[in-house]
């Protein structure tokens, strides 16, 4: 080992170092010099060949090799590893201008969104929105209702009975007989009840679960609750899930709990009440079943009849829903098609 050799050594490491421009090249120069079989590490294994009196020479000569090598490999090391990284991030830059991947949002079912509007319209005129089991018994179904057992009236309602006393309620009319006989202190009745109501029906426009919204209106008897209050109170009822230019006409029927009673038609939101194929030609369509509640029924529920009087009616939760929206078949309702649901995602116009 002389000077010269070492000052050539120093150069071409140095020029190498200088000239490298990735971490493995680097790397592969660290290996070339220190490794095991490396040109420095070689030169040291040599040291105790040379002789004693130039030792402290090439000694000085080693160390500045050693020192000058592991400097500029540091440094340039340092370097190109700034410079990888730079690239990369250059490489993996995200652009946040890109438009991000749509969340999706649900919609309300349009059962929900009439249903809104029923309670808010009924609340702001003091009624309470209430509810009942679905499972119910054959007393608060028809008994109470002035519909005992064997009443041809039954016929009406193909019902799925659990056992010989239970059912799934046919309509929510039930909640009425629940309603009043829970009031342990009889006290004026103001309440709507929309509910789930099943039957054994199934085609376009029946399912065998379908929805109610029942009304009550009971007070005492000097406060005289009349046909005019129960015609006006379905009139700005029909308005306002229906629209404005409607009329209403009031045909009688039967019911068990109602006296007198009436099916209830509007003159025909598609036509004006021309006649299409929605109200099939007559210009009507009928939307409630109401009356006046049957002084048995109050009776039977803890009411005097002497002392109480009232109204109720019942619509088709669905019904109406399906009027709203154009929707022609009430299955869809119950299937959870996404492709139906989601053409509800916007606001209602008012
Ligand atoms: N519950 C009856 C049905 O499902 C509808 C009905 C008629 C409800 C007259 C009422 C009413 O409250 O007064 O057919």
């Amino acid at each position: 080992m002389n000077k010269e050799n070492i000052e050539l050594l120093i150069k071409e490491l140095l020029e190498k170092i200088d000239n490298s421009t990735t971490t493995e090249e680097l790397n592969n120069i660290r290996v070339e010099y220190t490794g095991k079989k490396g040109k420095i590490t070689e030169l040291s294994n040599n040291m105790k060949n040379i002789p004693k009196e130039s030792k402290k020479e090439a000694g000085i000569l080693l160390t500045k090799l050693r020192n000058t090598f592991q400097d500029n490999y540091d440094k340039k090391l340092k370097e190109v590893k700034e410079i990888e990284l730079n690239k990369k991030l250059e490489k993996d830059k995200i652009d946040i201008t890109l438009p991000s991947t749509k969340i999706k949002r649900g919609s309300k079912h349009p059962m929900s969104l009439t249903i809104e509007r029923v309670e808010d319209l009924f609340v702001s005129m003091g009624y309470d929105v209430v509810s009942g089991p679905e499972l119910e018994t054959d007393e608060y179904c028809f008994e109470r209702l002035n519909l005992p057992k064997g009443h041809p009236a039954r016929d009406m309602q193909d019902s799925f009975y659990i056992t010989e006393e239970n059912l799934l309620r046919t309509q929510t009319s039930s909640v009425q007989a629940r309603y009043m006989m829970n009031m342990e202190e009889k006290k004026p009745i103001r309440i709507i009840v929309p509910g789930k109501t099943y039957r054994r029906e199934d085609d376009a426009t029946h399912s065998p679960q379908f929805s109610q919204i029942e009304g009550l209106v009971i007070d005492k008897k000097e406060n005289n609750i009349s046909l005019a209050d129960l015609k006006g109170t379905l009139e700005i009822f029909a308005k306002e899930m229906l629209g404005d230019n409607l009329e209403l006409r009031f045909r009688p029927s039967y019911f068990p709990f109602t006296e007198p009673s009436y099916e209830v038609d509007v003159t025909c939101f598609k036509c004006g009440g021309k006649g299409c194929n929605l109200c099939k030609q007559t210009g009507w369509i009928e939307v409630f079943a109401a009356g006046i509640v049957h002084p048995n029924v109050l009776k039977m529920n803890g009411y005097d009849p002497e002392e109480w009087g009232g109204f109720a009616f019942g619509p088709g939760w669905d019904r109406i829903t399906m009027f709203r929206y154009g929707i022609p078949d009430i299955r869809l309702m119950y299937q959870n098609d996404i492709r139906f649901l989601q053409q509800f995602d916007r606001k209602d116009s008012d």
